[in-house]
């Protein structure tokens, strides 16, 4: 596995690689969710990339960019395990530049405004040009994409159909703790009493899509039952809603194909969720 932070560098082993080529982009901070990924990459790719870079422009608070964990020789040492063949970790100043408030943007509208994006002002906006960005530098064929960040995942989809980028999308289950919870860096951040109540998340999204699969379709009052659910628990919930699964717009009552979306704050915090719900 050869270690990379420049982009010249990383067009030239890129070059020198051959076949097929697999992206998977994250922020670092490895864990059994991220190598899921990179096993997917290698079962579709003759070469894996993986890109470590923390994207100041997806923060909306800075605090929270801080405090993000940094472990790079850790993740390296995990991929290396996994057989990836290239690890793509630029330095800021390699992607922005200049001001990052003057670079260019990519922006996916509707998509990006609602659950994540409204809690997260310009969260999306920030996704959208890093993932951009990476695509143009790595030129993958395909990009593994965890369904964790489901929200997230269609954005992505969006972004290169509308702008007809020649990419192909795969979204990869989640990877859940033994009691339900979905593995993710933020769930370093809970203390023993807060990793106890964590799963309650999971567990609204199950209670719900166990509900919809009974027959249930007042929409509204499953979300209010659920988000009462994750506040009971001892979360502060910050949304929770059923959606179509291809585009999370409002579902009609012959909709086959859902989504549950949820987001509580627990002390340091922000969990995200959700469930697909195909009923048939
Ligand atoms: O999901 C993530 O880790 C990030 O949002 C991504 C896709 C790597 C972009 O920075």
């Amino acid at each position: 596995m050869r270690q990379i932070a420049d982009v010249s560098v990383l067009r030239q082993a890129l070059r020198a690689l051959p076949g097929r080529v697999a992206l998977v982009p994250t922020m670092g901070n490895l864990h059994e969710g991220h190598l899921t990924l990179v096993r997917r990459a290698r079962e579709i790719a003759d070469t894996v990339v993986v890109s470590i870079f923390v994207n100041p422009m997806q923060f909306d608070r800075k605090e929270d960019l801080e405090a993000y964990p940094r472990t790079l020789q850790d993740d390296a040492n995990l991929l290396k395990a996994e057989g990836i063949d290239l690890l793509f970790h630029p330095p800021v100043q390699t992607i922005y530049p200049a001001s990052m408030e003057t670079h260019t943007r990519v922006e996916v509208p509707g998509l990006s405004d609602i659950f994540c994006g409204a809690s997260r002002p310009g969260h999306f906006v920030g996704v959208a040009t890093i993932v951009c960005k990476l695509f143009n530098m790595v030129q993958p064929q395909s990009a593994v994409f965890g369904k964790k960040d489901f929200q997230q995942l269609l954005v992505i989809r969006r972004m290169v159909e509308d702008l007809a980028m020649p990419v192909e999308i795969i979204g990869v289950d989640t990877v859940r703790e033994s009691d339900g919870l979905a593995m993710s860096s933020r769930n370093n951040y809970l203390n023993a009493e807060q990793r106890a109540r964590a799963p309650a998340l999971y567990a609204a999204l199950k209670h719900t899509a166990d509900t919809l699969r009974e027959g249930r379709r007042d929409f509204a009052r499953l979300e209010q039952e659920a988000t009462r659910m994750i506040a009971e628990a001892g979360l502060k919930p910050d949304y929770l809603g059923i959606r179509r699964a291809t585009d999370l717009a409002e579902p009609r009552q012959g909709d086959r194909s859902l989504v549950i979306l949820g987001a509580a704050y627990l002390g340091l915090a922000r969990l995200i969720d959700n469930l697909e719900v195909d009923l048939g």
